[in-house]
């Protein structure tokens, strides 16, 4: 080769330059749990810009259910790419809007008749559920849980039950808004306390007649991974129902198959009035919507709902190859699986640490928590032991999630497409980062 005709390629950036341009170009609020960009990602493993692999047990926070770069739905969004991206539901829509809508329609609990409405972001499901309630009851208040989480718009920030990084700073939030403690057992929090504090509520701050909602969450998130038990739901349920108030199930997180069935209301038997679906309902792409009883659903005026990227034609393709591979796949029992080996692998590491690991979640598919404390006392949380596993995880290899009002829980969200033989690689890592870190 002439010397005129060489190629000099320059180095491509590693990990330890992207992030020190990510933060001169991001404001710290931003922030990114690893210093790890991904190069490319396959079902439940991803590859960094340095060619290191990680086993994946976040999913891009239970967004990749359906693992990451799934064929079929890639195969589903290159369609629909290669014929329009965006014509905007709102002025000439597409049929694939429609038939999602009547899947989700279909799939919901209970047999009330439902109507769905799209949007983008699971945050915006959530404000457009308090919208249709206040239409439909002409009521102003929204009850929500301590420890709730509901996305970090205004209003979604204000129903959130957790203040620092939150709440901090972003007040006055939309008014009407009333907290009351969420039953978990380990916390001592009975279903009495809550139901209690519910009475008071009503007798103190509001009527349960100016009441339009209660929203709350079938398996906490962000909040700890707190299964609300079926005893509290179907109370709720009966509550709802004597003063007319609409139950919204936030199923961001523990919907569309995580917890092995499609929306973990169903564990209770409980027909919520309004839904929220989002993260795992597209498999990776920006999709959101609210599922409800059709005769709450058509409360709010022609044109007071939606949204310039509501119902994207990518989304709604990529959703409904989900629904597909969900059933093709039997991802429902395979949810239960996973569930099972991390509860086997999660009481063997308790059994060796019990002072350490207060407790292990397992009961509600493949939404898995262990939560971190010192000397087995549920009220002594242990954050820092939180925060060096996850460091010391994704520095060996594996990508891990905290959460919990007391930011001591670690929270295990894997594809229902891994294999076992990744769950254990992954707990294999699990167990020589806590050893490493407690010895
Ligand atoms: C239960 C719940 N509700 C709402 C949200 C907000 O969703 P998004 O981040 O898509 O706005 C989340 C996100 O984590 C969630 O877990």
């Amino acid at each position: 080769m002439s010397e005129s005709m060489e190629v000099t390629t320059a180095p491509k950036p590693g990990n330890a330059e992207w992030q020190s341009r990510k933060d001169a170009a991001f404001p710290r609020a931003v922030g990114n749990l690893a210093p790890v960009f991904i190069e490319h990602a396959k079902n439940a493993e991803m590859w960094d810009v340095e060619g290191q692999r990680y086993v994946d047990f976040a999913s891009g926070i239970a967004v990749c259910s359906t693992g990451h770069a799934n064929p079929k739905v890639t195969a589903a969004v290159g369609e629909q790419l290669q014929r329009f991206s965006h014509t905007c539901l709102g002025i000439t829509p597409y049929g694939s809007a429609v038939e999602l809508a009547e899947k989700l329609n279909e799939l919901a609990p209970g047999t009330t008749p439902k109507k769905t409405m799209f949007v983008t972001t699971g945050a915006e499901a959530v404000e457009n559920c308090v919208k249709i309630a206040r239409a439909h009851t002409r009521r102003r208040g929204i009850i929500a849980f301590n420890g709730g989480f509901h996305g970090r718009t205004l209003l979604a920030t204000g129903l959130t039950g957790k203040t620092a990084p939150y709440k901090n700073m972003f007040g006055p939030f939309p008014g009407e808004i009333y907290h009351v403690p969420f039953p978990v057992a380990y916390h001592g929090v009975t279903l009495e306390h809550t139901l209690n504090a519910l009475e008071t509520l009503f007798k103190v701050e509001i009527a349960p007649t100016d009441v339009a909602a209660i929203i709350v969450e079938p398996v906490q998130g962000e909040g700890g991974f707190y299964p609300a038990s079926n005893e509290f739901l179907q109370a709720l349920r009966k509550l709802c129902d004597e003063h007319g108030i609409v139950l919204i199930a936030d199923e961001i997180q523990c919907g569309f198959a995580r917890t092995g069935k499609f929306f973990c209301c169903e564990y209770a038997g409980v027909e919520p009035d309004l839904m929220t679906v989002a993260k795992g309902v597209a498999g990776g792409f920006p999709l959101a919507a609210v599922v409800g009883k059709a005769e709450i659903m058509e409360a709010p005026l022609p044109g007071g709902l939606g949204g310039t990227y509501a119902g994207s034609p990518i989304g709604c393709a990529a959703a409904l190859a989900v629904i597909d591979i969900i059933a093709g796949e039997n991802l429902l029992e395979r949810a239960n699986q996973i569930g099972a080996l991390f509860a086997l692998r999660l009481s063997k590491l308790q059994q060796q640490y019990p002072d350490v690991i207060g407790d292990v979640r397992a009961r509600r598919g493949a939404m898995i928590a262990m939560e971190l404390v010192k000397n087995g006392d549920a009220d002594q949380p242990d954050p820092d032991l939180a925060k060096a596993l996850v460091t010391s995880a994704w520095q060996g290899g594996l990508i891990l999630l905290s959460c919990g009002v007391r930011s001591n829980v670690i929270r295990f969200l894997p594809a229902l497409t891994i294999s076992d033989d990744l769950i254990n690689e992954g707990m294999d890592t699990v167990a020589r980062c806590l050893n490493r870190l407690l010895t």
